[in-house]
């Protein structure tokens, strides 16, 4: 962090905000596609409340978090409230039922480690999961919703952050790099951490919304139309946000030690949490601490092949927004 501040920012780097806030809105969805979800989302429903009338579906992950780029597929979860329910045959039987009502590639992968369903809605071409009792993923997108409503800067980031991610290979778990929930966890703690702070940190202040789902206490403050805009104290621009990202993981976060947390609105020691040796399969490489699932460590994902990808890929990113005379174009350039 002492080095950001030593670490002058180019001169001209505002200049890119317009083509920054270009690219951002280009990746907006269209009204038309959140229609067609809510119309696959009935869809959905009706069929499920047939064979179980007392389930619930939710809409989770980025399409309901707002931080979906267009032509996203679309997280769903089924709520069944029966206590001991065996997650493989409701899938097995959702399957069925799903299959039978001219869906597409319907798969049941029982197996993975979140089970779900797949299949795409050849009506409105969107791609879906269904995931069982997946609650907690429930309330974290609840969570990130509330952030982006705070202030729109987080969503410009977190949409240009994950479009590099996307571009660069570096969004892909099955090969030890970051979720793009990991990511949008990086930019709200990054803003929490601006001086003045762009973010408040919501589960610091006075619950107003509380829930517990297995066993996890949820409570944070979510009337954020109540905190005025709360980062105007803030006036730098995205360009620089950008910048000052990729600075941050390429040359400010101590890696060694310490664990990003939006749940405190800090970053808390490794030593603290007993992450500091590798457990199993978990190395704790790069530490992003789930807000809710506080023993989760989103970068356990990460190996010694990928830290390495990773990381260079964050001082590539750096040096492109400090040097680069055409960083839009150069940062999204593919591997
Ligand atoms: N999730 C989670 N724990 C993880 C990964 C994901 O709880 N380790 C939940 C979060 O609620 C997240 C959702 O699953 O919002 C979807 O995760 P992911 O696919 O990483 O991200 P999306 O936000 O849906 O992004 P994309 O647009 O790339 O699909
Ligand atoms: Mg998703």
């Amino acid at each position: 962090r002492t080095f950001k501040r030593q670490m002058m920012c180019r001169r001209d780097i505002d200049s890119f905000s317009v083509p920054f806030l270009s690219i951002y809105e280009s990746l907006i969805p269209p009204e038309e596609e959140k229609l067609k979800q809510n119309q696959l989302l009935g869809l959905l429903e009706k069929l499920v409340c047939k064979e179980w009338p007392m389930a619930r579906l939710y809409l989770y992950g980025s399409c309901a978090s707002s931080f979906g780029v267009s032509k996203s597929d679309i997280d769903v979860c089924l709520a069944i409230q029966d206590a001991d329910v065996d997650k493989s045959k409701i899938i097995m039987k959702l399957a069925d039922i799903l299959q039978s009502d001219n869906l597409q590639n319907v798969q049941a992968l029982t197996r993975a480690r979140v089970p779900i369903v797949k299949l795409m809605d050849p009506v409105t071409g969107i791609s879906c999961d269904i995931c069982i009792n997946n609650l907690l993923a429930v309330v974290n997108t609840k969570l990130l919703r509330d952030y982006a409503n705070i202030d729109p800067r987080l969503r410009q980031l977190a949409f240009i952050i994950k479009h590099w991610a996307k571009s660069r290979g570096v969004n892909e778990t099955y090969h030890g790099t970051l979720s793009s929930y990991a990511y949008v966890l990086m930019c709200v703690h990054f803003l929490q951490q601006q001086r003045p702070a762009i973010l408040p940190c919501l589960q610091g202040m006075n619950p107003t919304y509380s829930v517990r789902v297995d066993n996890v206490d949820c409570a944070f403050f979510d009337q954020v139309e109540k905190l005025g805009h709360f980062g105007r104290h803030n006036k730098d621009t995205i360009a620089h946000l950008v910048w000052g990202f990729f600075f941050y993981w390429a040359y400010c976060h101590d890696y060694a030690n310490s664990v990003i947390s939006v749940r405190t609105g800090s970053t808390i020691s490794k030593r603290d949490k007993d992450w500091t040796r590798r457990i199993g399969n978990d190395r704790h490489l790069i530490c992003i601490e789930d807000p809710f699932e506080t023993s989760h460590d989103l970068g356990r994902v990460v190996d010694k092949r990928s830290i390495k990808v990773l990381r260079e890929e964050f001082e590539r990113a750096a040096d492109i927004m400090q040097y680069d005379p055409n960083p839009c174009i150069k940062l999204f350039e593919p591997y």
